[in-house]
Parts: structure tokens; sequence; C-alpha cells
């Protein structure tokens, strides 16, 4: 009993710290990610960063991977225990046992994996569309050059600087204006929200805080923050199908 009541905890553990991990992710990529309704340049910019960062962006990708793959097969550990313990062997209390339906978040978590296999082959390998590989923009840089009055920042001839970036601004209008991806995202981004306001109630509880009064509250406010996620990343695809997004490329 208590072998098994620790495994439970520590696979509760372990989904609560992998899956606040995978949340600051998202979080940190949607707001990114609006920096696209600020403009072109802003959004270009942006992307270059994140390129620029080279080993840090991997060190990034590997937490990520493995965070992601921690939280699926401890997702999976924790469903086929559920399914051989009856539920009077649990000896805590569950304040919200009635209102997370398990099941969903197995379903709505399948899913989610399944639009991030072809979200990265859109975005980051650019597999789907190949032309977005070669989606390229050729910006100015901007040289301080000696004034009387201190230093400045010109553009005159000559003095400003040529470089080519990838244009993953183009890339994200264009992948957006096809209606079918765009209600893909849409769906997948709709879950995703549903996703996570089941799962910031289930690691509050996990961590320790519940009670009779915070646990109200943190349904509700698990409940909100899944909404500005989803509406959040809607806001883009659904921006670009409406024409409120991209007119100007
Ligand atoms: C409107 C919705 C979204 C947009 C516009 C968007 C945009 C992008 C772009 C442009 C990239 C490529 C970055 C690059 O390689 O330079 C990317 C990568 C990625 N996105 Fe999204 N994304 C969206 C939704 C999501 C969602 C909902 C998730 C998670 C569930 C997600 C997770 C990722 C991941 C894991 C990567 C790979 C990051 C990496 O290569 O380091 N994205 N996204």
């Amino acid at each position: 009993m208590f072998k098994y009541l620790n495994h439970l905890v520590i696979s509760k553990f372990v989904m609560a710290i992998t899956g606040l991990y995978l949340g600051v992710f998202i979080t940190g990529h949607v707001i990114g990610n609006l920096q696209i309704f600020i403009g072109k340049d802003v959004f270009n910019s942006y992307a270059a960063f994140l390129q620029s960062l080279g080993e840090l962006l991997w060190v990034e990708r590997i937490i990520l991977i493995l965070s992601l793959v921690f939280h699926i097969i401890t997702s999976v550990y924790l469903k086929l225990y559920n399914n051989n313990v009856k539920p009077q062997k649990y000896a805590v209390t569950n304040y919200l046992k009635a209102k997370i339906n398990s099941r969903s978040m197995i379903w709505t978590g399948i899913m989610i994996a399944c639009f991030l296999i072809f979200h990265i082959l859109h975005f980051t390998t650019r597999d789907i569309n190949p032309e977005f590989k070669h989606y390229e923009e050729q910006y100015s840089v901007a040289k301080l050059i000696p004034t009387d009055l201190g230093f400045n920042i010109s553009y005159d001839q000559g003095l400003d600087v040529k470089k080519i970036r990838h244009d993953a601004y183009k890339m994200v209008i264009d992948g957006f204006k096809d209606p079918i991806v765009s209600i893909f995202y849409i769906i997948a981004v709709i879950l995703l929200g549903v996703h996570i306001s089941h799962a910031m109630q289930s690691m509050f509880q996990t961590l320790g805080l519940n009670g009779p009064k915070f646990t109200p509250f943190i349904i509700k406010v698990s409940v909100i923050y899944g909404t500005f996620i989803a509406l959040a990343y809607l806001s883009i695809p659904l921006s670009v199908l409406f024409g409120f997004l991209g007119g100007a490329q």
C-alpha cells in the first residue's frame, strides 16, 4: 500500500512539475507570438533573437522535450494505476475528484501532442510547406555614427547595413491563410485551454494547496487562465482568417 502511495505521490509531483514547466513555456510562447500584432519588424526581430540564442535554445528545447516525455509517460502510468485501483482506496482528501475528469485530460493531452507534432513540422522544420524555408526578409541595421551632438542613429545612404533573416511573419500569415490549418489550430488551442484549466486545479491539489475555501478560488483562477491562453493563441489565426492581420505584408 505504502509503496503504491509513494509511486502515486512521486508520479503526481512529476506531473505537477513538468506541467508547470510546460505551462511556463506555453505562456512565454504566446506572449512572444502576440508581438505579431505590433508588426512584421518586431515579430521577425523576436524570431531572429530566439534563433541567435544557439546553445541556450537547445538547452531550453531539451528541457521542453524531457518535460513533455515525462509528462506523457507519467500520465499513462497514473491512468493505468487509476484503472486498477478502486476509488475507496484513496486516503487523501480530494476536493476536486468530482470536478476533474481525468479521461478528458488524457484525450485533450493526446490531441495537443498530435497538434504539437504538426505544429513543429509546420513552423519549426517547415516540412509541411517547404516554401516557408525560403521566406527571407532584408532588413536594415542602423549604424551609430558620431555627430556634433553626440551619438545619433542614422539611416543615411551608405550607413545602413542590409542583412537577411527568416521572414517568420510571412510564414505565420501564409500558414494561417489556409482555413483548414487555421481551424485545426483554433480547435487545438481551445483543447489546450481546457487542458490547462483542469491541469492547474490538479497541480495545486498535488502540491497540497487545497481546502474548502481555497479550492473554489483556484478553480476560478484556472478556468480564467485556460480561457486567456486559448483566446490569446486563437486571436492570431482568427485575425488572419478575417483579414485583420497580414494585409500589408
Ligand atoms: C497561434 C498559435 C501559434 C503560433 C503563431 C506559433 C508560432 C510558432 C513559431 C513561429 C514557431 C517557430 C519558431 C522558430 O523556429 O523560429 C513555433 C515553434 C513552437 N511552438 Fe508554436 N505557435 C503557436 C501555438 C503553439 C502552441 C499552442 C504550442 C504548445 C502547445 C506551441 C509550441 C511550440 C513549440 C514547442 C515550438 C518549437 C520551439 C523550438 O523549436 O524551440 N505553439 N511556434
